[in-house]
């Protein structure tokens, strides 16, 4: 049985922290879901951790349903969010709803998640009216980064505090069962979580928020343009690939890679007979 929005709600109203990861592909979601993590976002970073865009603005319906659908193949238990990408909800209601739609239709998702506060409210709302859960995402809202002026916190001003607080309320009345919450200063997290009803998760935003997200290629050191300040290293995977792939190129130059053991053997009599005879 996959995890359901009303067992993370459980989680905030027991005090249960929430760990949410992204994964892209079918091999990474099954050991994300197998490693016990209850969430899984098809996060449009996938733009830049799996594709080499350089922002997530040229990710693509069709490519995020690629994704997610590998995904969703690949997890029973995680709950799995769908990231709506640039510019495919902020058009009309009709597209908004088109584009969610094919989140669970064709992709699988259980859910979609949309950059953005008060202004895509009515939209969150008619999704949510649909029989999609929604999950918000405030802050640091990387579509707009040019609208941001880059990649910044938000929200240590009072006027900016105010406006991400009223942000989230107007998420949680609009139906979003969870609000992601980037780049926010710790203690503005600690009270938005506070004020709102449903969990908040935090990336780069402190750790009094109901759950945390992360990218899976930052926090297993495979994504090596750059690591954010919020991210923890788990793991070197990209030194442990580089050293693996640098030893097979190795023994394949030396010739010592096959070996009897990766080789197929067939009776000598057929391959004798066929040396005589061709
Ligand atoms: O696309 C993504 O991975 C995200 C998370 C960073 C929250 O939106």
């Amino acid at each position: 049985m996959r995890i359901t929005i009303t067992d993370l709600q459980e989680m905030k109203q027991k005090g249960e922290k929430i760990p949410m990861l992204t994964a892209y592909d079918y091999s990474t979601a099954k050991l994300v879901d197998e490693a016990g993590v209850p969430l899984i976002l098809v996060g449009d970073s996938l733009g830049m951790v799996i594709l080499g865009y350089e922002s997530t603005i040229p990710v693509t319906m069709d490519e995020m349903i690629h994704h997610t659908k590998a995904v969703v193949r690949g997890t029973e238990r995680a709950l799995v969010v769908g990231d709506m990408p640039f510019m495919t909800y902020h058009t009309s209601v009709d597209d908004t709803l088109r584009n969610a739609g094919r989140f669970i239709q064709e992709g699988g998702a259980q859910a979609v998640k949309l950059e953005g506060g008060e202004t895509v409210a009515d939209k969150v709302k008619r999704i949510v009216e649909c029989g999609i859960p929604v999950q918000g995402h405030i802050g640091l809202t990387p579509q707009s980064v040019h609208q941001l002026g880059g990649f910044k916190v938000v929200g240590k001003t009072p006027e900016a505090a105010v406006r991400l607080l009223n942000d989230a309320k107007a998420l949680e009345q609009a139906g979003a069962f969870s609000i992601v919450l980037e780049a926010v200063p710790a203690p503005l997290s600690k009270l938005i979580t506070e004020r709102v009803s449903v969990p908040t998760i935090g990336i780069g935003a402190g750790p009094d928020c109901d759950g945390q997200v992360q990218v899976v290629s930052d926090i297993l050191g495979l994504f090596t343009d750059f690591v954010p300040k919020h991210a923890k290293q788990y793991a070197r995977l990209a030194d442990i690939i580089k050293t693996s792939v640098g030893d097979y190129v190795s023994e394949v130059q030396a010739g010592s890679f096959p070996t009897a053991k990766q080789s197929y053997t067939m009776d000598e009599k057929i391959i004798a007979e066929l040396a005589r005879s061709a």
